[in-house]
């Protein structure tokens, strides 16, 4: 079938996006769902920061590339051999494609499954195929999903079934920034009530995190940015005491007052002096988690004796260390009941053709979480 889709052609152009244009809306191929694949109409789709990266060239993807990632929509068509969702079926896609079997997946950790980074890495869906085609020439996939487009073919490994309860367009922010930022609180930390929490970074990633912070029900949740808008924001949703990353000694004054720190700084901002921040600011024996996706170069110093000396924790999370088909209904559930008001993260919707505005707006930090609704 045809239909259209938002293809990169090149990395590195500069801003704003609206005069460079490194995004267009082009009129694809889409093959139909082979083997244990799907067909889905998309709903709705956010615009990530790990799109940004795509797109400036942080985290270089093999080009050209149908992006978006953090998605939602209705099954349309299954492949042979899918049983895990039918036709009219509501879906949140996982920007990780989970095999179910390789050794990470049956440890419990399918943030780490192994064949669905490969594939990623390689633009692929997790069997190895390519779906959308351009005028003849093959076109790779973003995160196995592809979801700036009308439709996306993905692995029925790459799709979780919701509740139709749910808004479907609101349930694509599960896909990325929700399953991310809460995850990152709850698996990864595993923060318990009455611990101390900070966030530096607050996009939807971050603000999903302070939201996490509250239904984990921590004591102290330290919100960091650089702009004071978000921060505002940070404090309507929960977060207890704010401090702008510019602050001179920001370090210092939020040691201050927390009384030598927090037990867990999640830095969610992609940046090094942002992790600086997270690491100065966790306690003796807490851990510092990083779920920001710095540039490709992007190197952190520390010196290993206050790691040894205050037994430091330092973590990455993926994904949240989520478990998709566990934890997207988990967190969809806990929003039903509004105990993590993730429709507060949304900050506009808009068509595919102004894409290039929408990332220009994410990139000057004046939306939270858009959503693009072909
Ligand atoms: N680990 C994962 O699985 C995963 C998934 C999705 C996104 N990400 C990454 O998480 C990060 C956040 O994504 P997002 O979509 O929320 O981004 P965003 O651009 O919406 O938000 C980033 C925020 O960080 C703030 N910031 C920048 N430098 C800072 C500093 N030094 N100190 C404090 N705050 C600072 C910005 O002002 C902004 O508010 C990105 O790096 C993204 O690639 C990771
Ligand atoms: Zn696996
Ligand atoms: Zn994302």
């Amino acid at each position: 079938m045809q239909m259209k889709s938002v293809i990169l052609r090149e990395s590195g152009l500069p801003k704003p996006y609206a005069s460079s244009r490194p995004l267009s809306v082009e009129t694809v191929d889409l093959a139909p769902p082979g083997n244990l694949e799907v067909l889905v109409k998309i709903k709705a789709a956010g615009v990530c920061h790990s799109d940004l990266s795509a797109i400036n060239g942080d985290r270089p993807r093999p080009l050209p590339v149908a992006l978006g990632h953090e998605a939602s929509g209705i099954v349309e068509e299954i492949g042979p051999g899918v049983d895990t969702v039918k036709v009219g079926d509501h879906v949140v896609m996982s920007f990780l494609p989970i095999c179910g079997h390789c050794d990470y997946c049956a440890g419990g950790r399918a943030s780490l499954c192994e064949p669905g980074y490969r594939a990623n890495a390689a633009g692929t869906l997790l069997n190895g195929s390519k779906h959308i085609r351009l005028r003849g020439y093959d076109i790779n996939h973003h995160s196995g999903v592809s979801a700036f487009s009308e439709y996306a073919v993905v692995s029925a490994h790459s799709v979780v079934k919701i509740t139709k309860d749910v808004d479907v367009t609101m349930a694509a922010l599960f896909g990325c920034a929700v399953m991310t930022g809460v995850g990152a609180v709850v698996n990864t930390c595993g923060v318990k009530p009455g611990q101390s929490v900070a966030v530096i970074g607050l996009g939807g990633v971050g603000l999903s995190a302070v939201l996490g912070a509250v239904a984990s029900g921590a004591s102290e949740i330290v919100a960091i940015d650089l702009m004071p808008e978000k921060l505002e924001l940070a404090k309507a949703l929960g977060a207890t005491r704010t401090f702008l990353a510019t602050t001179p000694d920001v370090i210092g004054e939020v040691k201050e007052a927390t009384r030598g720190g927090v037990d867990y700084a999640i830095e969610m901002a992609g940046s090094s002096k942002a992790f600086e921040t997270a690491y100065g600011i966790t306690r003796r024996g807490g851990t510092t988690a990083t779920a920001g996706l710095a540039n490709v170069n992007t190197k952190f110093e520390i010196s290993p004796l206050p790691l040894v000396g205050e037994e430091r924790v330092i973590k990455g999370s993926y994904m949240g260390s989520c478990v998709p088909s566990r934890d997207v209904p988990r967190y969809i559930d806990l929003f039903l009941k509004g105990r993590l008001p993730v429709e507060r993260l949304l900050s506009s919707t808009g068509p595919l053709e102004e894409i290039n505005e929408a990332f220009d707006r994410l990139d000057r930090g004046e939306v939270i979480r858009h959503l693009l609704v072909p």
